[in-house]
């Protein structure tokens, strides 16, 4: 629709931005990258190359190796999966690796929306719109549960919820492109909101970010 509209969405897990991010593409006709699957995609292979996801340079030599445009294994969207790409993502040398991809994506000419954690702040600073997407960690924990159990994954509750806090320290606390608001990045918190008043949410907030670039 419009020429060259970059979106960013970041947040942590389970905070909606994966469905936001997917709706906006869709609502403005552009092309979304979900940045998790990338460091997903890398924590999968270096557990099933059996290297250890916590030492630097294994995870490093496994990113630089993995297929970018291979994202839609199964695998990829499990529990254990986003554990090991919390693990992986600390990692400096992997950011560097998966890096480029990005930014590819992000300046495609007729515009991007992509999804993740340092999206705002790292990969495309420049981008007009961005949203911070967040909620409470108890209601981020009940929809991947939800999400999990739709996988055929049961998990008790409590464990999703810890699983949530610990992502969310490790994600907020590593030195490289932590997880964090871009301070021009607009706030909107899930927490109450149905799928439908988040994307609306969402739509609105692009809207007054093209309004204000016009
Ligand atoms: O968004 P998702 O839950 O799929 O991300 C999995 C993990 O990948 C996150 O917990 C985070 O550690 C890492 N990640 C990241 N930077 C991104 C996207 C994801 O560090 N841009």
């Amino acid at each position: 629709m419009t020429a060259s509209l970059v979106i960013a969405v970041d947040g942590p897990a389970a905070s909606g931005k994966g469905t936001v991010a997917a709706w906006l593409g869709k609502a403005y006709g552009l092309p979304v990258l979900d940045t998790g699957l990338l460091y997903r995609a890398v924590g999968v292979a270096a557990s099933r190359a059996g290297s250890d996801p916590d030492d630097p340079e294994a995870a490093a030599a496994v990113a630089g190796k993995i297929d970018l445009l291979a994202l839609d294994d199964p695998a990829f969207r499990t529990r254990a999966a986003g554990e090991l790409a919390s693990r992986v993502a600390v990692h400096p040398g992997v950011r560097q690796a998966l890096n480029a991809a990005q930014v590819g994506f992000a300046r495609r000419p007729g515009g991007a929306v992509l999804d993740g954690r340092d999206i705002g702040t790292v990969i495309a600073p420049w981008a007009p719109a961005k949203l911070f997407v967040t909620a409470r960690p108890e209601v981020r924990a009940e929809r991947r549960w939800r999400q999990l159990a739709a996988q055929g994954e049961t998990v008790p509750f409590e464990e999703v919820l810890a699983d949530i806090r610990r992502r969310d320290a490790r994600d907020g606390g590593r030195a490289d492109a932590p997880l964090a608001r871009a301070p021009d990045a607009v706030l909107l918190d899930t927490t109450e909101m149905t799928i439908d008043l988040a994307t609306d949410a969402a739509r609105r907030i692009v809207e007054a970010a093209r309004v204000g670039r016009e």
